[in-house]
């Protein structure tokens, strides 16, 4: 059960002792039963003034009181830009039997917490008791802040519609709607969201009803932590690609989603299913955002929120899809229980995404892809220095902390190599694959600390444990966790080596002093794999400064890189351009940019 505090076998979880001082919350106190959301969308001019655009109506939070002690009042998260001009509270006494009493008003306040949010503070009449229930509704308005992005027409692909979404993790939904902005305390969640005419709402939620032209009706009927409560508007039209998939576009985009996506999703989340375990949340849908959308992909439940970009015509970059399809098991599922531990959602997000790449497009392609993951992580290490404290797998959150402020490639990249050490001390792909279901298995709808983990994985492995694995010099669990730097132990990319190695001498060539153009022709690139020419690239950009007039003769060699449409080239000539100081194509540069943020890209 959802914040029970117990796994599946009844063990006790650490984390459930956990704090988290990213919230201002008193989450322990109580147990979230359900939230509804009601609001109402208007698309007005940026605020404050009347008419402004802005989401109004009222969030209720069903609740039960676990303070032994009793409560006398209800802390959420919230946001300065989120004002709450009205509180009811309707308790129902254990006891009870009597008729339910009418919802009365309460007093609130806020208090001061840090830069990203405050506490809005429910003040009870009278403190409310261990095991009683209370339904608190807060009537709220919020226009312009961090948690609700909206877009002028000319921030959207279509460019006639404004848009609007939200982008909750880590720490962003507090701006949304008062919550236990925590990803410790798990709800189910519904929504009835009232829209402009010719407007339609999407949410990560499990179902999607229309009521009436204006009105979308959503329920979330599994407990998920709130930073996975998302919500788009805007000109959205969707299309079926697979039997429990949809992809969302505004219209001019959608057959182009269809067409990069149809039919093969299915097939993701088939394999993800072999390997870790059914998938519990129904649908699976992947709305596209508009080009500024500042993420790959967003693992939002049932709804996973992409970039435009990975419209590439291709497939080359499916690789985010099925990352954000894994999170559906390492995160959605089991989550961290603070931000300290986001490791624990990427680490075995990337671990999982690399088994299902490897199941559907084998080790070579694979290895190929976690070799670019391993090369930002480098250039992380190298940028930061190896000492730096944000290069440990477990972050000591300080209070007052943004936690997006952490982010960075360690939790993906060096966790992706703890979960493959692991995999490597139990020896056996089949073993290791069979322990991350039964982990998911034993997790679900919990919340988890490292502890919980490490403690599942050694009793898991009996034998393991005996032999002290956790202490071997060297690979310490406690040095994996709590030293910064590169990682102790590497899984082995060998098999990518024959994708690799063609783009490595290819790299080597063009860097020489002299070109050897014989040699280099000799080299054909044309079945090359984009990520085969992303290595190139980052290979390239490695030896750059290149001698000079070598890019100009590299970027006419090779047209399909210097005029890619593909982003994570145009991304990388871009680099290459600036680092070679090749004027000719600063343009490319400015547009791409342009294309991922401004109007007119
Ligand atoms: N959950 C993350 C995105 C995120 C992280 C948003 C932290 C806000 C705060 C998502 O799953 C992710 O990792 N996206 C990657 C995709 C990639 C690793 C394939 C991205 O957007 O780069
Ligand atoms: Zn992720």
């Amino acid at each position: 059960m959802a914040g029970s505090g117990l796994g599946a076998s009844g063990r006790v979880l650490h984390a459930a002792q956990a704090e988290d001082v990213a919230s201002a919350s008193n989450f322990r106190a109580f147990e979230l039963l359900h939230l509804h959301l009601d609001l109402r969308a208007e698309f007005g001019p940026p605020g404050p003034g009347p008419g402004s655009r802005g989401l109004s109506g009222s969030a209720v939070l069903d609740l039960r009181c676990l303070e032994p002690g009793g409560a006398a009042e209800l802390r959420l998260d919230s946001h300065p830009c989120v004002e709450v001009t009205a509180a009811a509270l309707r308790r129902e006494r254990p006891d009870a039997g009597q008729p339910e009493p009418e919802p009365e008003p309460v007093p609130v306040c806020t208090r001061p917490f840090s830069h990203y949010g405050q506490a809005l503070c429910v003040l009870f009449p009278q403190p409310c008791i261990a095991g009683e229930r209370l339904r608190v509704q807060l009537t709220y308005r919020v226009g312009e802040g961090p948690g609700v992005c909206w877009l002028a027409p000319e921030q959207t692909a279509g460019k006639r519609k404004p848009f609007v979404y939200t982008q909750g993790q880590a720490v962003l939904n507090r701006a949304f709607f008062p919550c236990f902005d925590t990803p410790a305390a798990k709800c189910t969640y519904s929504a009835l969201l009232e829209v402009p005419d010719g407007f339609t709402a999407v949410m990560s939620a499990n179902t999607w009803e229309k009521r009436g032209p204006n009105k979308f009706f959503f329920q979330m009927c599994q407990p998920i932590p709130s930073y996975l409560i998302a919500l788009a508007i805007g000109d959205l039209v969707s299309a079926e690609v697979g039997p429990r998939s949809w992809v969302w576009a505004e219209p001019c985009l959608i057959a182009a989603a269809k067409e990069e996506y149809d039919g093969v999703i299915e097939e993701f989340l088939a394999t993800g299913e072999k390997l870790f375990g059914p998938y519990v949340w129904g649908r699976y849908d992947v709305l596209f955002m508009p080009p500024s959308f500042p993420f790959g992909g967003m693992e939002n439940p049932c709804l996973t929120f992409v970039t435009p970009c990975l419209l590439a015509g291709d497939r080359s970059l499916a690789d985010v899809i099925i990352h954000e399809i894994a999170h559906s098991w390492f995160g959605n599922l089991v989550t961290n229980a603070n931000w300290g531990e986001f490791w624990l959602n990427e680490g075995f997000t990337m671990y999982a995404q690399r088994r299902i790449s490897t199941v559907l497009f084998g080790p070579a392609y694979t290895c190929l892809e976690a070799a670019t993951g391993r090369a930002l992580l480098r250039q992380h290490v190298d940028i930061t220095g190896e000492e730096h404290p944000l290069n440990k797998l477990r972050v000591k959150l300080e209070p007052g902390v943004d936690p997006d402020d952490t982010y960075n490639e360690t939790p993906y990249e060096k966790g992706f190599c703890f979960v493959s050490y692991l995999a490597h001390l139990v020896g056996d792909q089949d073993q290791f694959d069979e322990f991350l279901k039964a982990y998911v298995d034993e997790f679900k709808f919990q919340s988890v600390l490292t502890d919980d983990f490490l403690e599942f994985f050694l009793d898991y492995f009996p034998e393991l444990k005996r032999r002290r694995v956790d202490s071997i010099p060297g690979f310490e669990f406690d040095r994996w966790l709590n030293t910064p730097g590169w990682p102790p132990y590497l899984p082995d990319l060998s098999p990518g080596d024959s994708l690799m190695r063609p783009a490595e001498e290819l790299a080597q060539l063009w860097a020489a002093e002299e070109l050897d153009v014989r040699a280099i022709e000799a080299v054909s690139t044309s079945a090359w794999k984009t990520y085969q020419l992303v290595y190139f690239l980052d290979k390239i950009l490695q030896k750059s400064p290149l001698p000079p007039g070598h890019v100009k003769k590299l970027g006419e060699a090779y047209p399909k890189i210097s005029s890619a449409q593909n982003a994570e080239l145009r991304l990388r000539w871009g680099q290459i351009v600036l680092k070679n100081d090749h004027r000719e194509d600063f343009w490319k540069v400015r547009d791409f940019l342009h294309s991922q943020t401004s109007p007119g890209g």
